[in-house]
């Protein structure tokens, strides 16, 4: 039987969730293999986490295509090439077509830096901030086709303090990303193995 899942991470950037998943897959009761990482900025800060742990990585350039299917199309075949059980996506910066979301249903999840409902799309920090809540925070929700909703698997919740700014706010919001996306990820790794 099957003890770990086959999980494949995307991102665009600094790749902070990302190294927070590889550093859990060093507890063995972690239930994830992290077999694959895939960016689509060559330049982008995660592969170099992909590295140390010695990840494959592929950088897929969404320039490269002339549609969102065609590069939703190459991921696939990447994913299915390694086996993939579970997609994690990481400040991955690309909406994905529907057909995409659709086939990974139920095994593809997001983070997402605020408490989903509120403050969805680019920037929720600073519309957070901006919006002068007093509580914040970073949800891990499944990914449907339509952006940043799908059923919330964990929240973690963050204070905006009086003398909080938009950095150090990032930073506490990090933080938490990095304790849900584990939690979540362990939640969803569990319930695939048990089907
Ligand atoms: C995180 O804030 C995540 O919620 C958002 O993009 C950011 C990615 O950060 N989707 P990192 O690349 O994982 O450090």
């Amino acid at each position: 039987m099957q003890n770990k899942a086959k999980v494949a991470v995307l991102i665009s950037g600094r790749g902070g969730n990302l190294r927070a998943l590889l550093e859990a897959t060093k507890d063995k009761t972690f239930p994830v293999e992290i077999c694959l990482v895939i960016s689509n900025k060559a330049d982008a800060y995660g592969l170099k986490h992909a590295e140390e742990f010695n990840i494959p990585s592929f950088v897929i350039d969404h320039k490269g295509f002339s549609n969102r299917q065609e590069f939703d199309d190459k991921i696939d075949k990447k994913l299915e090439e390694y086996n993939i059980d579970i997609v994690c996506l990481a400040g991955f910066m690309r909406l994905l077509t529907a057909n995409f979301t659709e086939k990974w249903q139920g095994r593809i999840i997001n983070i997402h830096p605020s408490l989903l409902p509120s403050f969805k799309g680019a920037n929720a920090i600073e519309q957070a901030f901006k919006a002068g809540v007093k509580i914040t925070g970073c949800t891990v929700h499944y990914v449907t086709a339509q952006m940043d909703e799908g059923p919330i698997i964990v929240q973690e919740s963050v204070r905006i303090d009086q003398n909080d700014n938009l950095e150090t706010l990032s930073s506490k919001i990090a933080k938490k990303e990095h304790i849900a996306y584990v939690q979540a990820l362990r939640i969803v790794a569990n319930k695939f193995l048990l089907q």
